[in-house]
C-alpha cells in the first residue's frame, strides 16, 4: 500500500479534480500542496458539478480530511467565499473536515492588484495570469516579506508586516498608475475574517504524520501542470510554483519517500490557457471541434482554451522529469468521432529532429510538431465502465500512447462522471 500523488502532465486541466474524486474513495486525507485558487477542479458527482479552486477535492465525501498545505498560496477572503459557496450545493466545511497550515502564506489584496498591472503592463507579451495574484504572493514568500496564516493570530506583528509589504508594493503600483493600498484598510479586512481563518488553521504536517501512522491513505493533489511548473515549463509562461510531484514532500511537510505513486493525469488530446509555446495547436476546425467537445473554458477565468493534437514528447518528458509512475488518460471520449487523429512523435527543430522540448522559449517558438496519423475508431468510448467495451482501435491508440510515452495507462476516464472510470491499475496498490 502506497501514498499517491496526482499531477498533471501538460499544461493543467487534465482533470485532476475527478481522478481526485474517484481515488478519495479509497483514501483518507485530501493534501494541497502548491498553487492557489487559480486551480479549477470539476467534479460531477450524481449529476452535480462541484467547481472547486483552494479546497482539495475531498471535500465533496464525508469522513475525509481535507488538508490546504504549507506549500499552497492562500487568499483569505477566496477561500471564505468558496466555503460559502459549496456550502450551498449542500457541502458543510468545518474544522473537522478542512484544516489549513499555520504556516501557509496569504494572497493579500495587493498581489491581484499588482498581478493585473503587470499583465495589462506587458502589453502583448503577457503572460495571461489568472489574475488571482498567485505569482505575487510567492514572490513575496521566496522575498520573506510573505505574510502567514499564523501571523492573523498576532495582531501588532500582522500590521508591521502589511506596513512592510506595503512600503515596498506600492512604489510599484503608483509607477504603473495604479491605486495603492493603505495598511489599516488592508489590516482591517484581515481582522474581520482573522477569526474564522484561524478555525481551520493547524499544524498540517503532525496531522498528515498521525494519519500516516494510523496507516491511512494521503492523496496528494497538485494543481496546474507540468508544463507549467517554474522549473520545468514553458518559462516564462508558467506558474509560479513547482507543480511536480516531489512539491508535494515540501508543500506539504512529509518525506519524499511518503509520496507513493505519481499518477500524472494526461488528457487525450492537448490544451493551454494563457500565453505562452504550444507546438501542437491547431488554429482550425479541428481546435474548434475539440474546444466545443470537450466543453474547453476555463473553470477558473471562463477563457477559451486553446486546442491541440496529443503530444507524446512532452509528456513523457513530464514522466521523466517529474517521476510519474502510470497515467490517467482523460477525454479520450471526445475524439470518438475523428476520422483521423493526429499523435506528435517527435520535433522538427530549424530541420533538425528533435525527441525533447527544448528549454529555450525562442526554440519552443519554433518547433514544429512531426506527427503519426492513426485511423479514428469512430466508436463509442464515451461511458464505457469496462475494458470490453473499449472500441479495439481506441485500445489500439491508447497502446501506442503507453508505448510513446514509456508509462502505462494506470485509469481511463471515458467522460466526467466518477463513476465512468476504467481502473487497470490502482495506485494505491501497486
Ligand atoms: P488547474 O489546477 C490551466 C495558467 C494561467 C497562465 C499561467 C500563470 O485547473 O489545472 P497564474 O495565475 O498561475 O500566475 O498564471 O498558468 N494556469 C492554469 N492553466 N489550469 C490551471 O489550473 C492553471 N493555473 C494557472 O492560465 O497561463
Ligand atoms: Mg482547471
Amino acid at each position: 500500500m502506497s501514498n499517491v500523488a496526482v499531477i498533471g502532465s501538460q499544461w493543467g486541466d487534465e482533470g485532476k479534480g475527478k481522478i481526485v474524486d474517484v481515488l478519495s474513495r479509497e483514501a483518507d486525507v485530501v493534501v494541497r500542496f502548491q498553487g492557489g485558487h487559480n486551480a479549477g477542479h470539476t467534479l460531477v458527482v450524481d449529476g452535480e458539478t462541484y467547481k472547486l479552486h483552494l479546497l482539495p477535492s475531498g471535500v465533496v465525501r464525508k469522513n475525509k480530511l481535507s488538508i490546504i498545505g504549507n506549500g499552497v498560496v492562500v487568499d483569505p477572503k477566496a477561500l471564505l467565499w468558496e466555503i460559502d459557496n459549496v456550502k450551498k450545493q449542500g457541502i458543510e466545511i468545518t474544522p473537522e473536515n478542512l484544516m489549513l497550515a499555520e504556516n501557509a502564506t496569504l494572497i493579500l489584496p495587493v498581489h491581484p492588484a499588482l498581478d493585473i498591472a503587470m499583465e495589462e503592463a506587458r502589453g502583448a507579451k503577457k503572460i495571461g495570469t489568472t489574475g488571482r495574484g498567485i505569482g505575487l504572493a510567492y514572490e513575496d514568500k521566496v522575498a520573506r516579506r510573505g505574510i502567514r496564516v499564523c501571523d492573523l493570530a498576532h495582531p501588532e506583528y500582522l500590521k508591521e508586516r502589511i506596513e512592510n509589504m506595503l512600503a515596498y508594493h506600492n512604489a510599484a503600483l503608483k509607477g504603473m498608475g495604479a491605486e495603492t493600498l493603505n495598511t489599516i484598510d488592508v489590516y482591517d479586512e484581515l481582522m474581520g475574517m482573522s477569526d474564522k481563518i484561524l478555525s481551520f488553521s493547524g499544524v498540517t504536517w503532525k496531522a498528515i504524520d498521525d494519519a500516516d501512522k494510523a496507516g491511512k491513505k494521503i492523496l496528494f493533489e497538485g494543481a496546474q501542470g507540468h508544463f507549467l511548473d517554474v522549473d520545468h515549463g514553458t518559462y516564462p509562461f508558467v506558474t509560479s510554483s513547482n507543480t511536480v510531484a516531489a512539491q508535494a514532500a515540501a508543500g506539504a511537510g512529509v518525506g519524499s519517500k511518503k509520496i507513493g505513486y505519481v499518477l500524472g493525469i494526461t488528457k487525450a488530446y492537448t490544451t493551454r490557457v494563457g500565453s505562452g509555446p504550444f507546438p501542437t495547436e491547431l488554429e482550425d476546425d479541428i481546435g474548434e471541434t475539440l474546444g466545443r467537445k470537450g466543453h474547453e473554458f476555463g473553470v477558473s477565468t471562463g477563457r477559451k482554451r486553446r486546442c491541440g493534437w496529443f503530444d507524446a514528447v512532452l509528456v513523457r518528458q513530464a514522466i521523466k522529469t517529474g517521476g510519474i509512475d502510470g497515467i490517467a488518460l482523460t477525454k479520450i471520449d471526445i475524439l470518438d468521432d475523428f476520422d483521423e487523429i493526429k499523435v506528435c512523435v517527435a520535433y522538427d527543430l530549424n530541420g533538425k529532429e528533435i525527441d525533447y522540448l527544448p528549454a529555450s522559449t525562442v526554440d519552443q517558438a519554433n518547433i514544429k510538431p512531426i506527427y503519426k496519423t492513426i485511423k479514428g475508431w469512430k466508436g463509442k468510448t464515451q461511458g464505457a465502465r469496462s475494458w470490453s467495451d473499449v472500441p479495439g482501435d481506441a485500445v489500439k491508440y491508447i497502446r501506442y500512447i503507453e508505448e510513446l510515452i514509456e508509462a502505462p495507462v494506470a485509469l481511463l476516464s471515458t467522460s466526467p462522471d466518477r463513476d465512468d472510470t476504467i481502473l487497470m491499475q490502482d495506485p494505491f496498490n501497486s
